[in-house]
């Protein structure tokens, strides 16, 4: 299956967790390109099977929960476009000290339904990545195990 991940960073966390996931999918004989979401466009993801999205929660202008810029870009590019069927996962990282907890997981999962995607397993909110990152990273490779699982 050809595989896109999609990921926006400020701290490299997003960056690392794609990382991950890119290695557990080519082992399962995947091919996995990982993309910036400022160097990819809304042509770009129809072009793969499945299409995963990555982004930690960032606050703009006082509003909590919002998804990277760069995602909040890209997403308005996508208006008007749909991906009628096409295989989408989410993730995010976040912080669960914020009221809005991954809230930028919540947003793309709401654009992937906008775009009458089709959502593969369930999202991964990641709490911390970087205060117990060994335990994160297991965590997101059993997930990205799961999610392979969903693929077919
Ligand atoms: C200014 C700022 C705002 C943040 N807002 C939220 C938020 O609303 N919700 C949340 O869960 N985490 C929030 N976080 C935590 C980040 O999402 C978290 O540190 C994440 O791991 C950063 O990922 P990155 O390393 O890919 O940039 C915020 C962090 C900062 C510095």
């Amino acid at each position: 299956m050809n595989i896109l991940i999609v990921y926006a960073t400020n701290s490299g966390g997003t960056q690392i967790a794609s990382q991950s996931i890119q290695e557990v999918l080519t082992g399962k004989t995947h091919t996995v390109v990982v993309k910036q979401a400022a160097q990819t466009s809304p042509p770009e993801l129809g072009q793969y099977d499945l299409v995963i999205l990555g982004s930690p929660s960032w606050d703009y202008e006082g509003q909590e929960g919002l998804p990277h810029a760069d995602f909040i870009d890209l997403i308005k590019k996508c208006q008007g476009t749909t991906f009628e069927g096409k295989k989408f996962a989410v993730f995010g990282l976040g912080d669960s000290s914020y009221t809005h907890f991954c809230g930028a997981v919540n947003h793309l999962e709401e654009f992937v339904t906008s775009v009458k995607g089709t959502k593969s397993g369930e999202s991964l909110k990641i709490d911390g990545f970087y205060f117990n990152q060994e335990k994160n990273t297991e965590l997101i490779r059993s997930w990205t195990e799961g999610l392979s699982q969903t693929l077919v």
